[in-house]
């Protein structure tokens, strides 16, 4: 009992430590520590346990490098040892449904789905497990907005799309906690309990002074937030970061590469 009660107290520390490292030293992560970071990974639960997906470990840095793009530019990719690509895969679950001369169910939007929430809770077994080794992490939405370039990159068959990624390293910064929003905003008990538009606002009210507090205090964000004359933290989110034109382009890219993988069938 006390072992587990020791062992819970330093998970949750440990857990709620977590922040996202952007900047790496160049120490290689032994292969022996990213099997054991892996292997703990794909414990996770798993639809059906079908474990729909797949990881692609990139370390080579040409490879790294050509991936650089597609990941806007963000340079954690080149410079932390390790990129995880975490990709919703029905490939191998259907050929072996083929060579088991079982009938085919998942070309469709719905087995995507489950294929990529398998991809995301195993990703944050990998995230957790790679924190608990003292390594420092950080996700990469670009994967998905940018499936498609990613997935010829990595030379992916039909029926597999990336999903999410994750950089891995020796952390070379140890930023401060970021903000969430109140425990209160994120848990219903039994119904789902709407705020009025005072109590929403109230909280969003520490999110928006930390958030805007910290883009105030970069003088590269502070310039993006004047020249895009916006005045507050909503409207830094969709008139700076998240766009209807971006959205747009993103899902349009994402329904044609489900397409081509075979994940939407013709209606
Ligand atoms: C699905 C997902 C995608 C993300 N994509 C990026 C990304 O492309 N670049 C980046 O710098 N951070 C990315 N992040 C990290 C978030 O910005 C970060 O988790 C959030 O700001 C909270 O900060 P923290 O992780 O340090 O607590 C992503 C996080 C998630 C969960």
């Amino acid at each position: 009992m006390d072992a587990t009660a020791d062992f819970a107290a330093v998970f949750h520390t440990r857990a709620r430590h977590h922040r996202s490292i952007r900047r790496y030293r160049p120490d290689p992560v032994p292969e022996y520590v990213l099997r054991r970071v892996l292997e703990t990974g794909i414990r996770a639960s798993s639809a059906g346990n079908m474990q729909a997906y797949s990881i692609v470990v990139t370390r080579e840095p040409a490879r790294r490098q050509d991936l650089l793009a597609p990941h806007f530019g963000q340079r954690m990719v080149v410079e932390a040892p390790v990129l995880l690509t975490f990709c919703s895969d029905f490939h191998r679950m259907r050929r072996w449904v083929a060579l088991s001369e079982a009938p085919d169910s998942f070309g469709d939007a719905f087995a995507f789905l489950v294929g990529a929430i398998d991809a995301v809770i195993v990703a944050q077994n990998v995230a957790l497990a790679a924190e608990a080794e003292g390594y420092g992490i950080c996700y990469l939405g670009t994967t998905l907005a940018s499936c498609r370039d990613i997935g010829r990159l990595l030379g992916l068959p039909r029926n597999v799309v990336p999903v999410t990624g994750l950089v891995m390293g020796v952390p070379d910064e140890e930023p401060p906690l970021r903000d969430r929003l109140p425990y209160e905003a994120l848990v219903h008990h039994e119904t789902y309990d709407d705020p009025d538009d005072d109590a929403l606002l109230a909280l969003y009210r520490e999110r928006e002074q930390a958030g805007w507090a910290r883009y105030l205090a970069d003088p590269e964000l502070r310039r993006t937030v004047e020249a895009a004359g916006v005045r507050n933290l909503a409207q830094l989110y969709t008139t700076v970061k998240y766009t209807r034109e971006l959205h747009r382009r993103v899902t349009g890219a994402l329904l044609d590469y489900l397409r081509e993988q075979d994940f939407l069938p013709e209606p």
